[in-house]
């Protein structure tokens, strides 16, 4: 098997030239020959002044080289697509495929053993997952670590949970602009992720109990020693990986670590992002993803987590409570001990290696839980056939069962003309409807299914009401808020036929979500429907038209068809 320099040698007719080439070439940088025999370790740079969240992305560098240095391997940087959430536009969902595909392709492009694969931004993560589980290549995932808290006012603050909540006051008329203009410098105290359980941490835990990541490596802040000691042992992990050539990500991404990362999904309080990104990794992998044995998860785990949006702490204050592994000791009924690690071991190994930390309220037991339930319920009923995902650790247990009549905006563009007219006919039981903002109408899927109580009813202290689209929602955010409906309208979907005043009907311990229409007007609606031409707003060109062609549905992880490992669908389709 050809390693190091010799791998994958460009194409000039003759292998002999080629690796002359490349190697005069590469001595322009002043390596040695005894550094170009080395295994040779990628490590991904993702550094970018428009990625806040990867702001210590050079000094993890510089440990990860470390560390691949200390066990005789070559650190060689590389630079892909990096996504700072609130820097992309229209939205970082559209560009998670884009990054996959970057990352794995100059993965496979240029010669290396293994790979260290660096990010923590929302999409970051699961975009590198999907590229290593498809390259195949050994690997090590770092993540960047969340940020630590703020404070204001005496208050502890922490992004991004807490700049809904100062937000929504600000709407409210609580808090006036002088404050809020302040508040703005204190709730990202340092770089690094989201510090509350949101999209990032959820990703940060889901790739740690997939066994991708080292045994604490999810929680600890950006900017302590710990996360350097951690980019330092991934580094040599790595090298070591690349000696031995296993394990690859197909021997880590199997039907069983699926599984325990769906259970501590459940148990986090994780993101509904969360769900959609492991489906895709899964895709990837060539693993079926059952929502079903997901949804019974939910009802058998109950959060354990007591970490913001869900509960009051934050990442931080995980990471001293023991980390991941602690909280995997609570789940041990639950996960698959045996499931092989990066380290070398295995999950069960990583929890019998859990610090014990007394008088902690971060980690809850089986007997006190944060929830009686999981983070997540999939809905399923006559607007949502493919299903759709409800975050109700999160959600306002009053609504939990709820009948409303329907106020419809059509696009994103509507409710953000409409959502706060003084004239808007809404009351507070009312349900808000957002659609077109899925994966083809937006695109992208942009997180915007936390729809913003209409100004006139937060005045007059309404603080949440059922909502429900086929958008996305930031992992960062609470509500009773009903997402990633599928099929989405913009493909058809009974969304599209919602009309203001229908009544629907959500009823999360059954798992419903129905539009309370009788059959025969159900149906002359959708026969209608069908003979509307489709609502799409996006340039038949480049990367749009390839995001436009081919990404899937929530259900399915929203990749491209052509990038699932084989071709089938992730979710197999159930009657409901
Ligand atoms: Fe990057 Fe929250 S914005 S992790």
């Amino acid at each position: 098997m050809t390693t190091g320099l010799r791998k994958g040698l460009t194409s000039y007719g003759d292998a002999g030239f080629s690796l002359f080439l490349r190697k005069a070439f590469i001595k322009a940088m002043g390596y040695s020959d005894d550094a170009l025999d080395r295994p040779i370790i990628g490590i991904t740079n993702t550094f970018s002044d428009y990625n806040p969240c990867h702001g210590n992305v050079p000094d993890l560098i510089e440990s990860v080289k470390r560390g691949v240095m200390l066990a005789g391997g070559l650190p060689m940087v590389f630079p892909t697509i990096s996504i700072g959430e609130s820097f992309a536009h229209p939205t970082s969902m559209f560009l998670r495929n884009l990054m996959a595909m970057d990352t794995e392709e100059m993965i496979n492009a240029q010669p290396m053993d293994s790979v260290v694969l660096i990010g923590g931004c929302d999409k970051t993560l699961p975009a590198q997952v999907m590229a290593a589980a498809s390259a195949d290549l050994p690997a090590v995932v770092l993540q960047t670590g969340p940020m630590v808290v703020g404070n204001h006012k005496g208050e502890v603050l922490g992004a991004c949970t807490d700049c809904r909540r100062m937000w929504a006051q600000h709407r409210a008329g609580n808090i006036d602009l002088v404050e809020i203009e302040t508040i703005s410098g204190r709730l990202c105290p340092s770089v690094g992720t989201c510090s509350v359980m949101g999209t990032a941490s959820t990703m940060a835990c889901i790739v740690e109990a997939l066994g991708l990541a080292l045994p604490m490596s999810a929680a600890a802040p950006a900017t302590l020693a710990d996360r350097r000691r951690i980019a330092e042992a991934s580094g040599k992990r790595a090298a070591e990986i690349a000696v031995a050539g296993t394990p690859k990500p197909s021997d880590l991404i199997t039907a069983a670590s699926i599984r325990n990362a769906m259970v501590v999904l459940q148990a986090i309080g994780g993101s509904t992002n969360g769900l959609i990104h492991l489906i895709a990794i899964a895709g990837r992998a060539g693993v079926s993803f059952d929502l079903d044995a997901f949804d019974q998860l939910g009802r058998d785990i109950p959060v354990l987590l007591n970490l913001k949006p869900s509960g009051a702490h934050y990442m931080e204050h995980l990471h001293h409570a023991g980390g991941l592994p602690a909280l995997m000791r609570e789940l041990t009924a639950f996960l698959d001990l045996d499931a092989p690690n990066i380290s070398g071991g295995t999950l069960g190994d990583a929890i019998a290696a859990a610090e014990s930390v007394p008088d902690q309220d971060v980690i809850r037991s089986f007997t006190s839980p944060l929830k009686p339930e999981g983070a997540m319920a999939i809905l399923h009923g006559n607007l949502a056939p493919l299903g759709a995902v409800i975050k109700h650790s999160a959600a306002s247990p009053h609504l939990m069962r709820h009948t409303g009549r329907a106020v419809v905006f059509d696009s994103i563009e509507d409710l953000t003309k409409r959502i706060d007219d003084p004239g808007l006919d809404v009351a507070p039981d009312d349900i808000l409807v957002l659609r077109n903002a899925g994966p083809k109408g937006a695109p992208g899927m942009p997180e915007a299914g936390y729809l913003p109580i209409p100004m006139k009813l937060a005045r007059q202290g309404v603080k949440d009401m059922v909502r429900i689209s086929d958008a996305r929602m930031s992992g960062t955010a609470f509500g009773t808020v009903v997402l990633h409906i599928a099929p989405e309208a913009a493909v058809g979907g009974p969304l599209a036929i919602v009309q203001n005043g229908d009544r629907i009907l959500l009823d999360v311990d059954t798992r419903r979500l129905e539009l309370l229409l009788d059959h025969s007007e159900l149906q002359q609606r959708l026969a209608a429907l069908k003979q509307s031409s489709p609502r799409r707003g996006i340039p038949q060109r480049g990367y749009s038209k390839l995001f436009e062609d081919c990404v899937l549905q929530a259900d399915q992880g929203c990749d491209f068809d052509f990038l699932l490992r084989d071709g089938a669908p992730v979710t197999p389709k159930k009657d409901k």
